[in-house]
């Protein structure tokens, strides 16, 4: 059979990853397809640049055009990274009949559902399980494997870099500045670590997950982001204490067709399978109202194990084409996309309060849950060595979002309270 020639835009970690596997796999990629897979151009941003992978020469270039407008590549794949500029190639590369596979995770949490919508129209294949969760296949199981179910909650450990940090922080009672500096010189962490440790790229990865379990368009701006660089050592002290680990989690939540979609650190009970999940791992637990509760583990970044996930979206184009089924997958966002509100938003929270250590200040304080319907379900006072001060730690009941704040709120009006020290929503 004709070999099916793939234009690979992006020759780097993940673009490396892609050749070993298409070229170690061969027999057996060529067997499940019916014919040879052959990367036959490599788009790199400098020919000269020295590769931990040698290719020929004459299939490096330096020209998207060169694959984009070439009339033999049937399936472009898309590990470059970037937004702009690689949309407007994939749009062309549809628009010209190729089916595309890419890792984006930023392209597809932006304009996700624009790129979709051209690949439909184009009777064109466009596949991104790379793009959330590295190599565990959670989007395949989203769309496939929960078919028939109805997806109630999602959570996931998303970001490795984030997990690494709090990993060792909880492991060594180390600081956040501390474990991140390390965390960069070892290459785990950026240089400009933002994206991740603000929990800008979870909110991405979590905004596909959302649109995909929920059958609705989840846009970037609909996720409430927090991320870790506020949370403490002894936050993470007092959580263990409790029996709780603190996880950067996004939650995807639906109740009666309302979604909320959250990325924020949360105190996770260790009984829970999630909190396990050490080090630059990623989980995804997903909750559907037939299939009850699961749990998907493994890589969500590197080499190899992101590439598995692309070459394994490249032999489902490769099968499609031989089916002549191309762009002709079920109609996913057919749901209208309702959003909760901060009264509909409901989880228990825990606290950390800085009081003056006097009569009536925790009467003044529980008041004031009281005072907005928020039931407490334990109160524990730690006092410090002056007894002027202690620090006293509430785990609530479920409340609503608009509760807490309003709660936040009139703390401020409170004298007896000096500080506020941290606030995180509790699961598990
Ligand atoms: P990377 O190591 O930085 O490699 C990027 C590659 O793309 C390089 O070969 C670079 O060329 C080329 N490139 C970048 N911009 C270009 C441009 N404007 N024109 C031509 N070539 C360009 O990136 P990566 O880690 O492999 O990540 C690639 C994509 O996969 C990103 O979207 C990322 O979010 C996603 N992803 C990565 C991982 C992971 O573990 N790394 C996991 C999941 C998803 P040069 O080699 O000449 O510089
Ligand atoms: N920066 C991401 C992480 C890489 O730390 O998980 C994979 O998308």
């Amino acid at each position: 059979m004709k070999p099916v020639k793939v234009g690979l835009l992006g020759f780097g970690t993940v673009g490396t990853g892609v050749v070993r596997i298409v070229e170690g796999h061969q027999e057996d990629l060529q067997s499940q397809v019916g014919s040879p897979i052959v990367i036959e151009k490599v788009l790199v941003q400098n020919k000269a640049k020295a590769r931990v992978l040698p290719v020929d020469a004459d299939k490096l270039t330096e020209d998207p055009w060169d694959i984009i407008r070439n009339p033999d590549i049937d399936v472009i794949v898309e590990v470059m990274g970037g937004i702009e500029h690689t949309k407007g190639y994939i749009l062309e590369a549809l628009a010209s009949g190729k089916h595309v596979v890419t890792a984006n995770k930023d392209l597809m949490a932006l304009h996700g559902p624009e790129i979709l919508a051209k690949a439909q129209e184009q009777q064109c294949d466009v596949l991104y399980e790379a793009s959330v969760a590295g190599g565990i296949p959670i989007i395949r199981t989203l769309i496939e494997g929960f078919s028939s179910d109805r997806i109630t909650k999602i959570m996931g450990i998303v970001n490795g870099t984030t997990n690494y940090i709090l990993t060792k922080m909880s492991q060594e009672g180390a600081a956040y500045e501390e474990v991140l500096k390390e965390a960069q010189q070892l290459g785990y962490a950026e240089s400009d670590p933002t994206s991740d440790v603000e929990g800008f790229d979870a909110a991405r990865k979590m905004t596909i997950l959302a649109s995909l379990g929920f059958r609705a368009n989840v846009a970037l701006e609909d996720v409430d982001v927090k991320g870790i660089s506020k949370v403490t050592r002894d936050d993470i002290a007092y959580a263990k204490r409790l029996g709780y680990e603190v996880k950067l989690l996004g939650i995807a939540e639906r109740q009666d067709d309302f979604i909320s979609v959250g990325v924020q650190p949360t105190m996770v009970k260790t009984s829970h399978p999630i909190a396990a999940v050490g080090g630059v791992f990623n989980a995804v637990y997903v909750y559907g109202e037939a299939v009850g509760e699961t749990m998907f583990y493994g890589a969500g970044a590197g080499e190899l194990p992101t590439a598995t996930s692309v070459v394994a979206d490249l032999v489902a184009v490769v099968k499609n084409m031989r089916l002549g089924v191309n762009g002709k997958q079920a109609i996913l966002s057919y749901k209208e996309k309702k959003l909760k509100t901060a009264e509909q938003i409901a989880s228990k929270y825990f606290m950390l309060l800085q009081v003056d250590d006097r009569a009536g200040v925790l009467a003044r304080i529980t008041q004031t849950f009281a005072d907005f319907e928020v039931s407490l379900e334990s109160v524990l006072q730690q006092p410090n060595a002056s007894h002027r001060e202690a620090e006293i730690i509430i785990i609530s009941h479920d409340a609503s979002k608009a509760a807490m704040e309003k709660v936040l709120k009139a703390f401020e009006g409170l004298d007896a309270v000096k500080r506020v020290k941290s606030v995180y929503r509790v699961e598990g």
